[in-house]
């Protein structure tokens, strides 16, 4: 079988969420300005001592239900974080310790806020060279755990939750082709600063730096396939901001009601937010068999990727 497929999804978000007007009650900002400038309504927040190898464990069952897998099936995890609660032993192999299995690889990857778009090149092309035949790929973010409450400029942007899906060979192109790449250049423009913990962001520039990129992308991606902008059903973009997701979708002449929203309710998941969004858009009866979506993703790295995938 030459080509690899999605055929499973699955995701997961903690209970507790905070509304804009949680927000407005500990920094000055207001609902108004966040929903204007970032489309985000609310996000969900871990519960005390929950981790994201917690919710990644969520996900995958999740995801294996939905494929009609167990975790034994399984030859190959790949975790896309950068929220672990441990540096090592990485996530993907603590979830192998919770679902007893073994002797199969098991990384985490961390490209930020493409990490899952990373991590989908990485199974595609063992899935077609033969070496795995059921991966699970998750993204998953404890991004709470990195946010300075007191910094108005960020604590409004991020949520906590995971996403999976299960990948296995197919006669026909599901994942039709992924694209990847970065750039260290813009480090200082948005980073974890390991002093304070917490997270720093040039938001404004971050943003212009971002709009072009993915613009960019998207006819990368179009080009490689030498197809047309009609040929996308649905735009699946990383969920950072409801502007950007918008000024990528009128690049493709796409509307609205054509994009998977799902920002105003997670906020910015980070690796998690991809397939967080593709999960709920085909539960929400959006995404059906056979379409085409295009994803893309823009981080911290800076880094930035596509897939284009047959569902
Ligand atoms: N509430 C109220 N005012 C706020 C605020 C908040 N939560 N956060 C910032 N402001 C203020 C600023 O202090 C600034 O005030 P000033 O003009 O008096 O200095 C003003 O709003 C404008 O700030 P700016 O940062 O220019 O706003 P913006 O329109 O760029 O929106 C972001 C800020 C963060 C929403 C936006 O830049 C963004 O989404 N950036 C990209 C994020 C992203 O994609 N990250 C990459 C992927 S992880």
């Amino acid at each position: 079988m030459k080509y690899s497929r999605i055929s499973g999804t699955g995701s997961y978000l903690p209970e507790k969420v905070l509304t804009n007007h949680d927000i407005e009650k500990f920094v000055d900002t207001s609902d108004e300005w966040i929903q204007e400038r970032t489309g985000i309504k609310s996000r969900h927040i871990a519960a005390d001592g929950e981790t994201a190898t917690d919710m990644a464990a969520q996900a995958l069952q999740r995801a294996l239900e939905n494929s009609g897998k167990t975790a034994q099936d399984l030859d190959l995890i790949i975790v896309a974080t950068c929220t672990a609660h441990c540096r090592f032993p990485s996530i993907a192999t603590q979830l192998q310790n919770i679902y007893k299995v073994k002797n199969f690889p098991a990384f985490d990857l961390n490209a930020a806020c493409s990490g899952f778009i990373y991590g989908l090149n990485l199974v595609d092309t063992m899935v077609r060279s033969g070496q795995v035949r059921c991966a699970a790929v998750i993204g998953t973010e404890h991004m709470s755990s990195l946010i300075d409450w007191s910094d108005r400029s960020t604590c409004v942007l991020f949520g906590d939750g995971a996403g999976a899906v299960i990948v296995e060979p197919s006669n026909e192109a599901g994942i039709i082709s992924t694209h990847i790449h970065a750039d260290g250049a813009h480090m200082d423009l948005l980073y974890h600063d390991a002093a304070s913990g917490k997270i720093v962001m040039e938001g404004n520039k971050v943003f212009r730096v971002a709009v072009k990129t993915l613009e960019r992308i998207v006819d990368e991606t179009l080009d490689a396939n030498k197809l047309d902008r009609s040929a996308v059903d649905w735009l699946l973009p990383h969920q950072a901001n409801l502007r950007i997701m918008l000024a990528t979708a009128q690049k493709l002449d796409m509307t609205e009601e054509q994009v998977i929203i799902t920002v105003d309710e997670h906020g910015n998941t980070s690796a998690a937010s991809i397939p967080l969004a593709l999960d709920v858009g085909i539960a929400r009866g959006q995404i059906k068999r056979g379409e085409v979506l295009m994803m893309e993703s823009f981080g911290a790295g800076f880094t930035w990727g596509s897939a284009l995938v047959r569902y």
